[in-house]
């Protein structure tokens, strides 16, 4: 299906911020041994100058990316829809700057104009690890737009899905129920390469978290770059 912009769809955001608020800080214990994360933060910090703002995507508990790219000399900015994940974060990463919004109140361009209902700036980097995947898919070309608009030409995107060819699919979480999107690795691709980035560099892992609940997976690490 075409979509031309927001003002096309309903955002539906029940339970999203309400699961992961409930899940506080069992999402750490849950997800520990983020190494397919961690190596991914060293790689766009080899590519990233000194003093570089830092957009971090639904930054969940902070841990570990937030306080990897604070350690390393850079100013993050965290985003995330629930307000417990944040006060996490914010304990977690004192010397971040961190903001409850939705990915969508970050939209450029449409009836907001540019910078979208909340206007953060632009960025060096943008980093989504395994947020876009709470959006419908539908979305997330248009969540991709955005991070394109707010990063500066030239500017560095690291993103990180799940793969899995499912669509707003509700699963158990920890004790909650998530809706969750992906793709297969190929189409991942094409969607990032259809919102103007150009893909760097690909990884991917398998990884088994820490319950029973929720099956090991096969999580994706795309490098991408906003062409200069
Ligand atoms: C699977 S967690 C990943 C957290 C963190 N990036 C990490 O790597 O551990 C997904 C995060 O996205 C947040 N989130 C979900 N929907 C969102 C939205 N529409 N806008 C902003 N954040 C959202 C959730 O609250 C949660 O903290």
């Amino acid at each position: 299906m075409g979509v031309g912009g927001y003002e096309d769809i309903r955002l539906d955001r029940t339970g999203q911020a309400e699961g992961f608020d409930a899940i506080g800080d069992r999402y750490d214990e849950a997800f520990p041994h983020k190494e397919g994360q961690v190596t991914a933060g060293e790689r766009l910090l080899t590519r990233l100058p000194a003093g570089s703002r830092v957009l971090d995507l639904g930054c969940g508990t902070g841990l570990p990316t937030g306080r990897q790219l604070v350690e390393a000399g850079h100013k993050v900015t965290g985003v995330d829809l629930s307000a417990g994940m944040l006060a996490l974060a914010r304990r977690h990463v004192p010397r971040a700057d961190f903001h409850r919004a939705d990915i969508a109140d970050l939209r450029t361009g449409g009836r907001h104009g540019p910078g979208g209902p909340q206007d953060l700036g632009r960025f060096d980097a943008v980093v989504a690890f395994f947020s876009l995947l709470m959006l419908p898919r539908v979305e997330i070309p248009l969540a991709l737009r955005s991070v394109h608009d707010l990063l500066v030409p030239g500017g560095m995107f690291t993103l990180s899905m799940v793969e899995a060819d499912v669509d707003d699919f509700a699963i158990p979480f920890l004790g909650n129920t998530i809706r969750v999107s992906g793709y297969l690795r190929d189409e991942l691709r094409q969607v990032v390469a259809e919102a103007g980035f150009t893909v760097l560099e690909e990884d991917s892992y398998a990884y088994a978290p820490h319950t029973t609940e929720v099956p090991p997976e096969e999580q994706l690490f795309l490098h991408c770059r906003r062409p200069a």
